[in-house]
């Protein structure tokens, strides 16, 4: 019984990771520590959905095979997990699920062919061959019913959907069918049975007025004519299996649910069921469908389905490319620790709910909750350790003779006030960690910082330290604050592994705080006269104006993603925005040292005649001669003001003729948002004309 599985929903691999993405895993990797803390033998999944409609299409446009398609995006999943602390080596996730492994295709055909051979609770075949009509949104994966999309404006027009805004798909063909409709009072009966099953309330009352309003059959396949890549159909090659059917079945094919070799390397039943982690848009495929192909297939239900909110950006607003408001994951690594994000993903959004996600909210709470708050108590308490104790654990007894003498102070003299507080603080701590109430175990850690804090401020140790018959006053005053932050790195370990390993390691104590279970922990063990280590802020302040200026000034920072292929004739090399749809394939090294891009210098620039977007551009590249360019740029740059500024130049280009002059080259540049504006590539250091850019 002691063991646990959570997962967070699989990523469709059709692009690449952004901040919800990174969020559930966060949740996932922060559940899972808080188990293996416990000494709870615990399997942590995430991973990628790469099969369907979606991914086909996202690798044809970039030219790549579904599965090359996939490969890509997953390379970029596992830089983000190992950025930010959350793969195996950084003690996150036990598996990276990926659809396309062999083992899963074996697994989802066992539960098809149990599901073919299953009755429904009404006694009818669950899977049956019909004929679908309908529409199907590619990008939700998903076909819709009338109060589901957008009626076209114009007629013969397909209808839109409400999510995506996209076009949908008509579908007319052959399908098999999974009998939900004889669900419905088997499902209900689990909602009443288990007012657990789906959390919070709230989105329980969704799914169950869903249920009630009536289930319609659900189309499992598509012709493999259609969608080809996908799972094929036991014994129906011509049919590919419905992407959510087989996704679903990721959660336990990837603990050996028909597969041999994973079952003896984890175990369906060791670890099955698993709490599931889904954000609020896919709980219906979570908490509905996948329950009822569960109960077809007579295996046990997950032990419950938890529901997240959506972050919006600080504004309210939900986030995306065009408003320019997504919060980006390159930004996220290169300004704030690991710990700082997840603190704020945890304690900034009420768990259920959507939050507000803003580089400047972060900073804010980086500064106040952690630089001043735990990292401050931290400090402040190891540097007087370290000056008034000769960096030595103090006594946390005050002698009888030195009683009177200390209450004098105001120091508490009974020991049993400050830990009996800590004890209550980390009972209630557990228990909102338990019920997935993260802001409210944080709230009540802070209690703990601000207490101890007040305790410290309280006491003044820096006047006691003056006095030596308040030596051991200021010693018990200095114990309960150490003693505070062995508890504290315990209770916030999973929370923040990063701090929490360096305060332990800074007070010196044995093991880890990973392997502690908070209940076991009892007030007094810090040993006294044990030596602290060296004192380092785990915080540092961040200079918030600072920060936000240069984040402002990078309007998106553009990951390593090869740059896709120049979009104009316009003699400019479009950089554009990373995106996995618009790389077109690897290249070797070989076949970048093709290109030769050379620095150079404008010496003169002017527009060209009855050419609203060219200008004419004289560029010494360090040669004889300098180099006649032109480049689209006219309408973003005042041609006086490039005159002596570096740039970069494609300067092996065939020469080519555009408005009567000959370009011998192209310049550089980055190009962002809709239309596709300009920025041209410079240094910010000096550097010779002509240097080549290898
Ligand atoms: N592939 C399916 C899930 C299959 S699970 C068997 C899928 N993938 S997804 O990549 O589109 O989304 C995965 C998760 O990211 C969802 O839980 C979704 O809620 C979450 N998020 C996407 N944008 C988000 C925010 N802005 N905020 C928080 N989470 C968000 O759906």
């Amino acid at each position: 019984m002691n063991t646990f599985y959570v997962t967070t929903p699989i990523y469709y691999a059709n692009s690449l990771p952004h901040l919800g993405h990174l969020y559930t895993m966060i949740v996932g990797d922060t559940i899972a520590r808080a188990k293996r803390q416990r000494g709870i033998d615990t399997y942590f999944l995430t991973g990628t959905d790469e099969h369907g409609i979606n991914i086909e299409r996202a690798a044809q446009k970039a030219g790549r095979t579904p599965k090359e398609q996939a490969d890509y995006v997953v390379r970029y999943y596992k830089i983000m997990t190992s950025e930010f602390g959350l793969d195996t080596e950084h003690g996150g996730y036990d598996i990276f699920m990926r659809t396309t492994e062999p083992f899963h295709y074996e697994g989802v055909s066992e539960l098809w062919r149990r599901l073919s051979k299953a009755k429904t609770p009404k006694g009818n075949d669950a899977i049956y061959k019909g004929h679908y009509e309908g529409w199907f949104c590619a990008a939700c994966a998903e076909y819709k019913t009338e109060d589901e999309y957008q009626k076209p404006k114009n007629e013969g027009d397909p209808p839109t959907c409400i999510i995506h805004d996209t076009p949908l798909d008509r579908v007319s063909e052959e399908s098999y069918f999974f009998r939900l409709s004889d669900y419905d009072e088997a499902l209900m009966s689990v909602f009443e049975s288990r007012p657990d099953f789906v959390r919070p309330e709230y989105r329980r009352n969704e799914v169950l007025s869903f249920v009630r309003g009536g289930l319609q059959d659900l189309s499992v396949s598509r012709l493999k004519t259609s969608v080809s890549w996908g799972v094929p159909v036991p014994d129906d090659p011509a049919h590919t299996m419905y992407v959510w059917f087989e996704a679903l079945t990721n959660y336990i094919t990837a603990i050996g649910f028909g597969n041999e070799t994973r079952q003896k390397a984890v175990g369906f039943e060791k670890f099955w069921p698993a709490l599931h982690l889904v954000g609020k848009d896919i709980l219906r495929f979570h908490a509905v469908y996948w329950p009822a192909f569960l109960l077809a297939a007579g295996i046990e239900l997950p032990r419950a389905i938890v529901a997240h909110g959506m972050w919006l950006d600080a504004n309210g607003r939900k986030m995306s490319k065009t408003l320019g408001n997504v919060i980006e994951l390159d930004i996220l690594h290169k300004y704030f620790s690991n710990d700082a994000i997840r603190y704020f993903c945890l304690r900034e959004m009420v768990f259920g709910q959507d939050g507000r996600f803003g580089y400047e909210g972060l900073i804010d709470r980086a500064n106040s909750d952690l630089a001043s708050g735990w990292g401050n108590l931290s400090s402040r308490t190891l540097t007087m350790i370290a000056r008034y104790c000769d960096s030595r654990i103090p006594s946390g007894l005050i002698p009888e003779d030195k009683l009177l003498l200390a209450k004098r102070t105001g120091v508490d003299t009974d020991e049993t006030t400050v830990a009996g507080f800590i004890e209550h603080a980390r009972d209630q701590f557990v228990q909102h960690f338990d019920s997935l109430a993260f802001s409210k175990a944080l709230e009540t850690a802070w209690s703990v910082v601000a207490r101890v804090d007040k305790m410290i401020t309280d006491a003044k140790p820096w006047d006691l330290a003056k006095d030596e018959n308040q030596k051991q006053t200021l010693g018990v005053v200095l114990y309960r604050a150490a003693e505070s932050l062995r508890w504290l790195s315990v209770l916030l370990y999973p929370v923040m592994p990063e701090a929490s390993r360096a305060i332990w390691k800074q007070l010196r104590l044995d093991g880890s705080p990973a392997q502690i279970d908070p209940a076991q922990l009892k007030w007094g063990e810090l040993k006294e006269g044990s030596t602290i280590g060296d004192v380092q802020q785990v915080f540092p302040r961040m200079d918030k104006t600072k920060i936000m200026s240069e984040i402002n000034s990078v309007d998106s920072v553009p990951s390593a993603v090869a740059p896709a292929a120049p979009e104009s004739t316009a003699p400019v090399v479009h950089a554009t925005q990373a995106d996995a749809v618009g790389v077109t394939s690897f290249i070797e090294i070989d076949d970048f040292a093709k290109v030769d891009l050379r620095v150079g210098q404008v010496l003169s620039a002017e527009r060209v005649p009855k050419a609203d977007k060219l200008l004419l551009l004289k560029v010494d590249l360090g040669e004889e001669q300098p180099r006649q360019i032109l480049a689209g740029i006219a309408q973003y740059y005042e041609p006086e003001k490039l005159i002596g500024r570096k740039v970069v130049i494609v300067a092996n280009l065939k020469p080519r003729k555009l408005r009567g002059f000959e370009s011998q080259g192209m310049v550089v540049a980055a190009s962002y948002g809709e239309e596709g504006r300009p920025v041209i590539a410079t240094f910010t250091e000096d550097v010779p004309n002509g240097a080549r850019l290898k």
